[in-house]
């Protein structure tokens, strides 16, 4: 007797896509954060498409080349090899298997959640939605934008009315959704990518199986959480620890400095404690995309609920005022050399937000430059990433970086981000001051320091 051929599952049939490397994959955002994503894809043999709405970043991709400083044009040219392509063409998404979301989340001039770009995303991807796609969101965001605000716009505005595979959506017409948030550290070689463990929230137990199963190609580990909600905490759970502490250690710096105690060696001294302590190092102020911007998506999610989330506040407060106690700090070293801020040559020393990277977005170095311009002060810098530094969402600084030479004509040298390209001994040698904050100095004992 002929036995009836068993129906293939939509989620069965991504799974076996998925396992034999064909599952075509989409990344949405070619920025610091998709790029690199979807060349793991590109390197685990998937075909990968990367969409942007920036089309100087597709044609320099589909050029074979890159504009991200610890990305080499070789990979991505070895990723075309494979069958890579950027477009700025949202038909392509129907043919893709997975749909990646990386845009930014930053915030409003009002500190508010920014979800425009994932709204636009969504829009776009809508009516190019096809049963059985999976669609993921990794752009850090409140607990609840997956499902409250991304759902919703893929089941209003897809054309052929499918709904997203959920408890109530057990049915064939669905597409599903996850949540995995990037967990990337910009500039830490420590860590493999591949080894950072990739947290997973499904919508229903498909989506989050599924998810998982495309992660596990590229990433050694996966944590699968109950939710999307659940994913987009544990994200900002993490931030949220890291801001709260960097600013508990830059109020102990600052009570420190005052006590005649070197915080730096307290904490090389705690860190030995085998147990219950992590080391937070202060410093100029806090920036990058994620630290100062990601607590207050929760603290403003939390107001709907009537709750005040006032460790988030604080450590905002406090780390916002590091660049205004550095500015305050300059001028108390120049007072010491009988010198005014207003007309004192500045050199200001990394503009980066943090050590070797190529990433401006909340640098505190911005803030210190225009404040220590408002003060009268005449501002040049260098920083080997950037060779020029021009208007941002927050600065207008057109300033071209200045060679590292002849130090001595600076009344002031100011380390604010710690490159490990810098030869600290030499800096401190040739200039007449240096304010360093960020101990970058340690071990060089000169009288011209002052570390603040
Ligand atoms: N950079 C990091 O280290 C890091 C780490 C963890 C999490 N994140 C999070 O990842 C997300 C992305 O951050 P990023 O640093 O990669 O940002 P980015 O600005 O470097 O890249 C975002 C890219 O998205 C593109 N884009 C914007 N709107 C688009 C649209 N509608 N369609 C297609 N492309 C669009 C932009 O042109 C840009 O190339 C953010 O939510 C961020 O908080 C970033």
């Amino acid at each position: 007797m002929h036995k009836p051929a068993k129906t293939i599952t939509l989620s069965e049939r991504l799974r076996a896509r998925i396992e034999a490397r064909e599952a075509r994959v989409g990344v949405i955002g070619m920025g610091y954060v998709g790029l690199p994503l979807g060349l793991l894809f590109s390197e685990e043999k998937f075909p990968l498409t990367g969409f942007d709405v920036d089309a100087k970043k597709v044609a320099t991709l589909n050029e074979g080349g890159s504009y991200i400083y610890r990305i080499p044009p070789t990979d991505i040219q070895a990723a075309r090899t494979r069958g890579f392509a950027a477009s700025a063409d949202y038909a392509h998404i129907a043919e893709m298997d997975a749909v990646i979301i990386c845009v930014p989340t930053p915030l409003t001039e009002s500190r508010e959640p920014d979800l425009s770009y994932i709204v636009a995303t969504a829009e776009a991807i809508a009516p190019h939605l096809r049963a059985g796609q999976l669609i993921v969101l990794e752009s850090t965001t409140y607990p609840g934008t997956t499902e409250e605000v991304m759902v919703p716009i893929l089941e209003g505005k897809n054309r052929a009315g499918l709904k997203a595979a959920s408890a109530a959506n057990t049915g064939e017409d669905v597409f599903f959704v996850a949540f995995s948030p990037e967990r990337e550290d910009p500039g830490n070689d420590t860590v493999a990518r591949r080894d950072i463990p990739k947290v997973v929230g499904g919508l229903d137990r498909r989506a989050g199986e599924l998810a998982a199963a495309l992660y596990r190609s590229i990433f050694n580990s996966v944590v699968p959480v109950s939710s999307p909600a659940a994913a987009e905490m544990t994200k900002l759970l993490e931030n949220i620890y890291r801001c709260v502490n960097i600013a508990l250690v830059n109020e102990l710096k600052l009570l420190s400095l005052r006590m005649g105690i070197d915080l730096w060696e307290v904490i090389d001294a705690a860190k030995t404690k085998p147990f219950g302590f992590q080391p937070f190092y202060p410093g100029p102020g806090l920036g990058g995309h994620c630290i100062p911007v990601d607590p207050f998506y929760l603290s403003w999610k939390a107001k709907q609920w009537d709750f005040q989330t006032r460790f988030i506040e604080l450590a905002g407060e406090i780390n916002t005022a590091m660049p205004y106690h550095v500015v305050a700090a300059i001028g108390r070293a120049l007072n010491q050399h009988k010198k005014a801020l207003n007309g004192a040559r500045i050199l200001i020393l990394g503009v980066a937000y943090k050590r070797d990277i190529d990433d401006l977005r909340e640098s505190p170095a911005l803030t210190i430059i225009e404040l220590l311009q408002k003060e009268g002060a005449e501002v040049k810098y260098h920083d080997p990433y950037f060779a020029y530094v021009g208007h941002g969402r927050k600065y207008h600084l057109d300033m071209k970086c200045t060679p590292l030479a002849d130090l001595g004509q600076y009344d002031c040298v100011v380390i604010v981000t710690d490159h490990s390209d810098y030869d600290y001994a030499r800096i401190v040698r040739e200039s007449q001051l240096v304010v360093d904050t960020r101990n970058a100095t340690r071990g060089i004992d000169s009288g011209k320091i002052v570390r603040c």
